[in-house]
């Protein structure tokens, strides 16, 4: 396990992709430290490292989500339903109040939110000042988009959003690779509305946000990789990753790149990075739920506590955090306590291979 695995604690990356996002992240850090930061993250790796259930500090990235809705509906996307099922968290959008107080609560710990999680984050207006917010107290702000919108002011507010990186989802140039993966998307709609932000940049003599262009490649999509190259080079954004999407094993074959075969799927083909998020981070839902991690953010159930509702602080070290820690230093052991999802997640189920 080499040093990058161990920072980033995912796989399915190459080196390069790897190198990009650490980036990113090395950015934040720089950008937004301050000593009660610096001091909470070294407590947070102390404790990592020392495989702590009980911890001293605090979370210094969180991924917020303040919508979990959609205005596309992408193959494959973990959050595919029409609908919700009985016991299911419906569709909704958090209130700018709330998240007010989770930075209230936690704020001079963060380096960085991460803004989106399974929704459209540009649907709404009060994203914008979720940004305004978190910046004007010195976090940085990550948003992903698939920059399907039809409002001519959006790329100005963008950018004077005080964002730091957008993420611009776009799996595919021509539209044929592009509909296949992202549905009802609209390419060159998405491709001006990026041009729009990056022109706004250069008006405005902006640095920010950083484009970072995210491509999942697909065995339809990944003789375009070259043509988004380009295209990225043409359009000036900042960067462009070449990433493993996640698909059922069972996805038809047009669905596997022969640079991500269908076999690298499976969580046995790497050695597992362990799991560092109970350590550093969190996913909030849009009604405030707060869970481990964004595996299987549909039900409530799986909620660790709720961040509108309780203290923040007091679910991180709460029986269901305690629990999921131990599973994650024990990987196949037998632990006692509530039953976390944590218990079925691989990183706990399969003994370790580092
Ligand atoms: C589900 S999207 C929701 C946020 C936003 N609507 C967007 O399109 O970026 C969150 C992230 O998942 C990525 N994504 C979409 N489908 C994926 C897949 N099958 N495997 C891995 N990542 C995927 C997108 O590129 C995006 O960065």
């Amino acid at each position: 396990m080499g040093i990058l695995d161990s920072a980033l604690a995912t796989k399915g990356m190459n080196a390069g992709v790897k190198f990009k996002i650490l980036r990113r992240h090395l950015l934040a850090f720089a950008r937004h430290m301050t000593a009660a930061r610096l001091h909470n993250f070294i407590r947070a790796e102390r404790d990592r490292m020392a495989k702590k259930t009980r911890v001293s500090s605090m979370p210094y990235i969180l991924k917020i989500e303040p919508s979990n809705i959609c205005n596309l509906h992408c193959a494959y996307c973990y959050d595919d339903r029409r609908q919700p099922l009985p016991g299911e968290r419906p569709y909704g959008r958090m209130p700018f109040e709330n998240f007010k107080k989770i930075i209230d609560e936690v704020g001079e710990y963060l380096f960085k939110i991460n803004l989106y999680g399974f929704g459209e984050p540009w649907l709404f207006p009060e994203t914008l000042d979720m940004i305004r917010y978190a910046s004007d107290r010195d976090i940085g702000v990550g948003v992903s988009s698939n920059m399907n919108f039809k409002d001519a002011s959006l790329p100005r507010r963008i950018v004077d959003s005080g964002l730091e990186t957008l993420i611009f989802s776009c799996h595919g140039v021509g539209r044929e690779a592009y509909s296949r993966f992202m549905g009802k998307g609209d390419p060159d709609l998405a491709f001006a509305n990026i041009a729009a932000v990056i022109e706004e940049k250069k008006r405005l003599r902006a640095r920010y946000p950083v484009i970072d262009w995210q491509y999942c490649v697909t065995g339809f999509n990944e003789m375009e990789i070259e043509a988004a190259r380009e295209k990225a080079r043409v359009l000036g954004v900042d960067q462009i990753r070449f990433i493993k999407p996640f698909f059922p094993e069972n996805a038809p074959d047009e669905w596997f790149s022969s640079m991500f075969p269908r076999q690298t799927l499976r969580h046995e083909a790497e050695p597992s990075p362990g799991c560092s998020w109970v350590y550093r981070s969190a996913y909030i839902n849009f009604d405030g739920g707060l869970l481990p991690c964004c595996r299987d953010m549909r039900k409530p159930a799986n909620d660790f506590g709720n961040v509108f509702t309780q203290d923040f602080k007091e679910i991180w070290n709460n029986e269901a955090y305690q629990t999921a820690r131990a599973l994650i230093a024990s990987p196949g052991a037998d632990i006692p306590g509530p039953d976390v999802m944590c218990r079925r997640c691989p990183v706990t189920t399969s003994a370790r291979k580092t």
